[in-house]
Parts: C-alpha cells; structure tokens; sequence
C-alpha cells in the first residue's frame, strides 16, 4: 500500500485553502496550524467550528504526515444553511466543482466528508455535528480519555464565550498544550478579557466564578494544570487589512527550566 504524500493532494488543498478560505478568512491559518501541528505533533486537536472544513483539511493533512493524531472538529452546520454561503458555493469551479454541486443538495456532513476524502483525509477526521458546548466532557469523550494537545476555537470570540470556553476546556488539555482563539486579539473587549485571564492564571489565581461553576473532577484538573503550568498570550495579528484579521494564541508549558518537548538539549 502507497503511504499518503501530500504532494499527491497539493492542487485540491491548495483550491480548499485559496476557494473556501476566504469565507473565514483562514487561508493564512491554515498554512500555520499545518506547521504547528507538523512540528508539535498533536494527537488530539479539537476544533470548534469546521466552518467549510478547509482548517480541518489542512491541520488533518498535518496530521497524515506526521502518521498519528488525530482532529474532532464541532459544528452545528448553521452557517453552511445561508442562502449566502450556498450561492457562493454554487459557482466555485476547478478542483471544487463537483463539491459546488454537492452543496446544493448534500448535507452538511456530506459535504465535509467529501472534503475530507478528497484529500485522503477522513481516517484522521471525526466531525460532530451539533452545538458547540462548553462542557468539554463531550470532547473528552470523542478523545476517548486523552487530554486535548490542540484547541482551536473559530466559531465566537466574545468575552463571554472566552470565559466559558477556558473554563470549559482547560480541565481537558495537556500540561503542554496550545489554544488558538480566531479573532480575539483584535475585539478589545476580548483582548482585555484574555490578557487578564492569562495574568491571573499565571499568578496561580482561578477566577471564582470558575471555583463556583466547575465541578470538583474539573476543578481538581484545572488547579493541578495552573500549579503546574506557566500560560503564555501571544497575540498574533495580520497586516492584512481586514476584519477579524487576529487569532490569540495561549501557550501551556509546564513551569521549567528546560523548554516544553525538547528532544535534544544542547548545555554548551
Ligand atoms: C468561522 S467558521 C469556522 C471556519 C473554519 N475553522 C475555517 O477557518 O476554515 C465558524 C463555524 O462555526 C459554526 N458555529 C457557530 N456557532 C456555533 C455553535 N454554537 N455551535 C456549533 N457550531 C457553530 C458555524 O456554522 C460556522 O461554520
């Protein structure tokens, strides 16, 4: 049996990146989550909000390289629905023009599958499509007992989604981890919101409502991970002059002298 290459899917990839990319504008997102997840090497990434699936085919593309891993990518489908979106994809040609025609009809899942088997994909794919929680025992459970090694999160960046999300979630990620939230650096009401968050866990404080809310398992986690861990906020901004043109990315390591993952240490 052929191993997967992915010069062997570089045109559709490439059509799913610069086609269906600027719906969300993630055509530059895709190519970053690709190098991270190649140089990380993530078994478990969970991203909220499939969107056109053309994050997902890249990071899973990643993940077929590097030959472990795996994506469990939540949406509801709502966007895919829009008379808007459905006239868009109506008239994509080239490498998409069998998926224009698909969309039309097709489910929103059978859509994504199609996606992702064009690209050899789909064994490194589970898509769930309902709404997104925040109880992240429902990803926890697709994990199937792992911690979560990748977050993504691209379905809504608002303060309060923020507090949710990394009350939610971070009970469930590893003590070296990565959480990429689409768009936040740039609504300042949610810069603000993530700058604090990540000041206060780095003092080691968990906001009460949190104390409140999780339960004792979540709490537990969630106070082992802040006592063991240091959270770094990278703000990553576009110059690309649009909207949404950010993506914030939180950085878990373990607090150490050495740095998170090395393989090779070199003291002189
Ligand atoms: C910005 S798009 C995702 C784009 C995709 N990650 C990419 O860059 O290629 C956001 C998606 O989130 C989905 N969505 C929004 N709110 C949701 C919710 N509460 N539950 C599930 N899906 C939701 C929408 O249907 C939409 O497809």
């Amino acid at each position: 049996m052929q191993s997967w290459n992915i010069k062997q899917h570089l045109d559709t990839l490439f059509a799913i990146r610069d086609q269906l990319g600027p719906v969300y504008g993630s055509e530059d997102l895709c190519m970053l989550l690709y190098s991270m997840v190649r140089r990380e090497q993530p078994q478990v990434v969970v991203e909220l909000g499939t969107g056109l699936g053309a994050t997902t085919a890249w990071v899973a593309s990643a993940l077929k390289e590097i030959g472990t891993g795996r994506i469990y990518t939540f949406d509801n489908g709502s966007h895919f629905q829009d008379a808007s979106v459905k006239a868009f994809l109506s008239q994509l040609g080239g490498e998409l023009h069998e998926f224009a025609r698909l969309s039309q009809t097709g489910s929103y899942e059978a859509c994504m599958d199609w996606i992702f088997q064009r690209v050899d994909v789909a064994d490194r794919v589970q898509l769930v499509k309902g709404d997104i929680g925040f109880d992240a025992r429902a990803a926890e459970a697709v994990a199937q007992g792992k911690k979560i090694d990748l977050l993504f999160s691209d379905f809504n960046h608002a303060p309060k989604t923020i507090i949710q999300l990394l009350a939610g979630y971070l009970p469930y990620v590893n003590t070296t981890s990565a959480i990429y939230i689409d768009s936040a650096p740039t609504h300042l009401p949610s810069y603000w919101m993530l700058e604090n968050l990540v000041q206060m866990l780095n003092a080691k404080r968990i906001p009460a409502a949190w104390r409140h809310e999780l339960g004792a398992e979540q709490l537990a986690a969630l106070r082992d991970l802040v006592d063991q861990c240091r959270f770094q906020l990278v703000h990553l901004v576009e110059k690309t002059p649009r909207s949404q043109n950010s993506t914030a990315w939180i950085r878990i390591a373990p607090d150490d002298i050495f740095p998170a993952g090395a393989t090779h240490l070199r003291f002189q």
